[in-house]
């Protein structure tokens, strides 16, 4: 039997958009939330990053699930369900998905209802036996999960693609231990990216072919076309670099020269050269993350590495 819930609407509304818009631009350092990157274009652009060469993160996450598909999987008890905040187009889960025949439901939970809707539907296609429950959330906020979903079930919060690096580590824990406490019995299930060495890090972040670059700026075409701005996205551009210091890569776009953006009925102020801050991507080692999540009261119970160390997948429970 298939099944699909009615989808949840929480996607944020175009006013929280404009406040969140002009809080980041008011102050002198400017930044805007990554989350707003991931509109339907963003998404779409997002997704493509995944395929190419430089940006390791997605393909070494992959054939670490490949390569140890059989013990991860082994971590999901029968009739438990599996919890995906930020599930994009869910492609890593079909691969545990594939194998965790024992699940009795997949929950995705992302901000974009258009995009969640659409693999949410071919999800159900795929997997007959498994009931498929989308939640249309902002996952930075506590969400609860489908009422179909008993108190006594394992959630296990399926977190891939090294998104709680996007996360300052204090915010990565009050997230952790929000979905410690989604149901009485949760477990966690997590990728992020290793430190290495700055090139290959700033590479994956900047690639040759542009693809980052127009992820990162599609962000001032939305506030163009959702908010009435007047950005000229050529005067502006995208950079990455490596923070070793901190363990984190820092994406900013960067006016280009001196100028004035109308947004809506407010007038903004750019000098040349300052940056918008859009995100950070936190590298992090086993053990330090191990530790960062044990203020959000899980203990490390396996891990899983590529030969290369470039990437960890980590399984967590609650600490007794
Ligand atoms: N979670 C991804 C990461 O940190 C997000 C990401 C990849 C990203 N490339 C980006 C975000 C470029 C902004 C700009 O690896």
């Amino acid at each position: 039997m298939s099944s699909t819930a009615p989808l949840l609407d929480c996607e944020p509304t175009a006013l929280t958009f404009r406040r969140d818009v002009y809080q980041g631009l008011a102050g002198d350092r400017k930044s805007l939330p990554c989350k707003y990157l991931y509109d339907h274009r963003g998404s779409q652009l997002f997704d493509a990053i995944c395929e190419l060469e430089e940006y390791y993160p997605t393909r070494t996450e992959l054939s670490i699930l490949r390569d140890n598909v059989g013990e991860i999987v082994a971590t999901l008890p029968d009739d438990s369900v599996l919890v995906e905040p930020g599930s994009g187009s869910s492609l890593k889960t079909r691969l545990v998905l594939d194998a965790a025949k024992q699940l009795a439901a997949y929950v995705p939970v992302d901000i974009s209802r258009e995009h969640l809707r659409q693999s949410a539907e071919q999800l159900a296609a795929h997997y007959t036996e498994l009931a498929i429950l989308p939640v249309c959330a902002d996952f930075t906020q506590p969400f609860d999960l489908p009422d179909a979903i008993d108190d006594d079930q394992t959630s296990t919060v399926y977190f891939p693609g090294s998104t709680i690096g996007n996360f300052h580590p204090d915010e990565a824990v009050e997230l952790l231990s929000t979905w410690n406490r989604l149901s009485n019995h949760a477990a966690l299930l997590i990728g992020f990216d290793l430190r290495k060495e700055t090139a290959t890090l700033e590479a994956a972040y900047d690639d040759a072919a542009g693809v980052t670059a127009k992820f990162s700026l599609n962000l001032l075409v939305r506030i163009n076309r959702e908010l009435d701005g007047d950005f000229r996205i050529e005067h502006f551009r995208h950079r990455a670099r490596y923070n070793a210091e901190a363990g984190r890569i820092e994406i900013d776009i960067v006016s280009q020269r001196a100028q004035q953006v109308l947004i809506g009925e407010r007038t903004f102020d750019f000098a040349e050269g300052e940056p918008i801050r859009t995100e950070y991507s936190y590298k992090y080692t086993i053990d330090g993350f191990a530790e960062l999540a044990a203020e959000a009261s899980w203990q490390l119970d396996r891990s899983w590495t590529d030969a290369q160390n470039r990437f960890a997948v980590v399984h967590f429970l609650p600490t007794e």
